[in-house]
């Protein structure tokens, strides 16, 4: 059973204004899927807090897999990316371009997505967009292969070989 740290990223929610409904979304569908949410957390949008509590899980090896949500738009204060890059190792472009590929055949508003995902020691960190509609249509595609790069990523697998 892999272990999920989920982070949201809002200004608003951090300050009580705004509930956030994205996180509860990725815990109900990662713990259907068999995931154990192990740490969920409120940010505002800063990329030195993001970044640092994303260090803070993968070299802890407190969880296998971060997922965030929001800081993936155009506001000015967007900066979930940035956070991702700032402490990634190794870049893992394809899930974010697959997130987009979907999210292209459901509005052309999903080119607008600067998300990103990659990999610090034995975590892999996905981020996924700010809406629970968006967070459930780009989670429920990827999840399945997820599994397999987890299994690859945590040693537990060493081939591609398909079930
Ligand atoms: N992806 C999916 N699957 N469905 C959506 O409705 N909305 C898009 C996009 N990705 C959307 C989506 C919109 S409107 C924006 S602005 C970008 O994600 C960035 O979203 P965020 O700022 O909420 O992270």
């Amino acid at each position: 059973m892999y272990r999920v740290a989920i982070i949201t990223s809002s200004d608003s929610g951090y300050a009580g204004q705004r509930e956030d409904k994205s996180g509860p979304v990725i815990a109900q569908l990662v713990t259907a899927a068999g995931y154990q949410v192990v740490h969920t957390v409120l940010l505002p949008d800063e990329r030195g807090m993001l970044s640092a509590e994303m260090a803070r899980i993968a070299d802890g090896d407190i969880a296998d897999l971060i997922l965030t949500t929001g800081g993936t738009g155009f506001s000015p204060r967007d900066c979930m990316p940035e956070a991702t890059a700032d402490i990634v190792q190794r870049a893992v472009p394809g899930i974010p371009e697959a997130m987009r590929w979907l999210s292209l055949q459901i509005t052309p508003r999903a080119m607008l997505s600067r998300a990103s995902a990659g990999i610090r020691e034995r975590t892999l960190i996905v981020n996924l967009p700010g809406s629970p509609k968006a967070v459930t249509e780009c989670l429920e595609y990827i999840l399945p292969a997820l599994g397999h790069g987890l299994e690859i990523l945590r040693g537990d697998a060493s081939n591609c070989a398909r079930p």
